[in-house]
């Protein structure tokens, strides 16, 4: 980070894992030179269809009338394009975009500082907004409310508040973790917009692009078996590629072809559904030493030696999108699907495999889903 508070747009230095997965939705260091990659308009941001179609609309309202867009708030695990979309939407604004993140704005005078450096209409991206301070917090109210800045001068009995006028600016934050800004903050955002994870054609357009960028050809037939083992996320989709690509030299190919991408996938240890060792790990766990769930996060979390909200942010979307585990108000529990990919037998709970199925649906809805809450 540079010395004013700014990240650099595309020089992300957030905490690298330390044993790098192939399949982590996390930035790991390898991903640096995605920079390159990085998509700059609608056209080559590929799926999130809905939140383009509406994001357009505004953008293009905001212009004609001179404004600045509406704040937004980007979420969805990692990995699934919050950062990029923030750049395309400054883009087609027309205007910069200041790059800041919750833990780096440590007091009120860096968030001053941030926002008087605003040009008019600029946009302020605040990556992992929910882990702003309270205080910091407070004085970010009325900048986006009102486009001001009340500050406090002289201490004791003398003090008195100014109000500073600042540039309108449209506020973009993102999160994994929606569940965690506080409720003022929320509420004033003018759109919510949930990322969701990506159909395996879409992960497909986004491997045919990025393969030309690396001056790569790749088959249909690859595409097809590589697309449904990308945990439906551009960021994984994009390091298997990478590593296919490497496969494809030492073999002496420029193009990605079936045999390539099989022999690749069987070496990275990814199997027929993108699924690596820890998911396999979580899931047998959840089977041979809590017999199916349910089980709570944090007692998942110390058998498995993972950190119970990188199972809630990394593993666990997609362990559910595929159906394989559900949340209920007890716990999570493994559904059927998984035993079958296990090939462990499913255990014969009578009652109780109909109880959890009914606690998992209303484990659903007593689950805070921002999505639905919005709908
Ligand atoms: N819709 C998309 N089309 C094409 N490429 C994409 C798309 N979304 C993301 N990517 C690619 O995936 C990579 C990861 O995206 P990005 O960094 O924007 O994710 P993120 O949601 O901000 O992740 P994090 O929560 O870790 O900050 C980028 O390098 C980008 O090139
Ligand atoms: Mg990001």
């Amino acid at each position: 980070m540079s010395d004013n508070g700014f990240f650099s747009m595309y020089d992300d230095e957030a905490t690298y894992e330390e044993e790098e997965r192939v399949i982590s939705r996390e930035r790991l260091s390898s991903d640096r030179e995605d920079a390159g990659m990085r998509p700059h308009t609608w056209e080559e941001y590929f799926g999130q269809e809905k939140i383009k179609a509406n994001l357009s609309v505004f953008i293009r309202a905001a212009l004609q009338r001179g404004e600045a867009l509406d704040h937004v708030l980007l979420y969805g695990p990692p990995g699934l394009g919050k950062t990029t979309l923030a750049g395309i939407i400054a883009t087609e604004l027309g205007v910069q975009m200041k790059i800041s993140s919750g833990p780096a704005i440590e007091r009120q005078g860096d968030l001053a500082a941030i926002l008087t450096n605003l040009q008019e209409r600029d946009v302020l991206f605040i990556d992992e907004i929910h882990r702003l301070n309270r205080q910091v917090e407070e004085i970010l109210y009325p900048a986006m409310e009102d486009y001001a800045l009340d500050i406090m001068i002289g201490k004791g009995p003398s003090a008195r508040s100014i109000r500073l006028d600042l540039p309108q600016f449209t506020l973009i934050g993102a999160t994994t973790r929606a569940g965690l800004l506080t409720s003022p903050l929320r509420d004033r955002f003018g759109m919510m917009l949930r990322l969701e994870l990506y159909e395996p054609k879409e992960i497909a357009q986004i491997l045919k692009r990025n393969a030309g960028v690396l001056s790569m050809g790749i088959t249909e037939e690859a595409l097809r078996v590589i697309s449904s083992r990308c945990r439906g996320t551009p960021r994984v989709a994009i390091r298997i590629l990478r590593r296919l690509r490497d496969f494809a030299q030492v073999m002496g190919k420029d193009t990605i072809d079936i045999e390539v991408a099989q022999k690749g996938l069987e070496a990275l240890e990814i199997d027929s559904l993108g699924l690596d060792r820890t998911d396999i790990t979580l899931m047998k766990n959840i089977a041979e030493i809590f017999a199916g769930g349910p089980v709570g996060l944090d007692t998942l979390a110390a058998t498995s030696g993972e950190d119970a909200g990188t199972i809630e942010d990394v593993y666990e979307p997609y362990l559910m999108q595929i159906g394989f585990i559900s949340k209920t108000p007890r716990g999570r529990i493994l559904n059927r699907g998984a035993y079958e990919h296990l090939a462990l037998p499913y255990p014969d709970r009578r009652g109780g495999t109909e109880n959890a199925i009914s606690e998992a649906q209303a484990g659903e809805q007593l689950s805070f889903d921002f999505g639905e809450a919005l709908e």
